[in-house]
């Protein structure tokens, strides 16, 4: 089942927006012209993860190089730094840690975020 979260159109690239759904507090973010929904729950301790700062990261590159990269696409949890690419919801650091997603469409009328019914 889908559930209309915003208006068309409110929001730009890079944006982002806290929405409620069925109870649920979902982060709404707009990355590389692709809308991403994002449980507002941090995977390592809970904390509301989609406040955050957005920012980039520091690539892995040889020693002595700096390359910065993910431009605006990086959440950074605010209690304890973990950071996640908004655009996968994985951990940049690997491994298991991953943000829980939902399926967003969106058309003229709104943009939704779809619900399994198993949430
Ligand atoms: S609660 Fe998110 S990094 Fe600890």
């Amino acid at each position: 089942m889908r559930y209309k979260v915003a208006e068309a159109g409110a929001l730009t690239e890079g944006g982002r927006l806290i929405v409620s759904v069925r109870g649920m507090e979902l982060g709404l973010f707009l990355i590389n012209g692709k809308y991403r929904a994002w449980r507002n729950v941090c995977p390592h301790a809970a904390a509301p993860v989609c406040v955050g700062m957005v920012t980039g990261t520091r690539l892995l590159s040889n020693v002595y190089e700096y390359e910065y990269g993910l431009d605006r696409q990086v959440l950074r949890c605010p209690w304890h730094g973990w950071e996640f690419d908004l655009a996968t919801g994985r951990h940049l650091a690997g491994g298991a840690a991953k943000l829980r997603g939902f399926e967003v469409e969106a058309d003229d009328t709104g943009i939704y975020v779809v619900l399994s019914g198993k949430e």
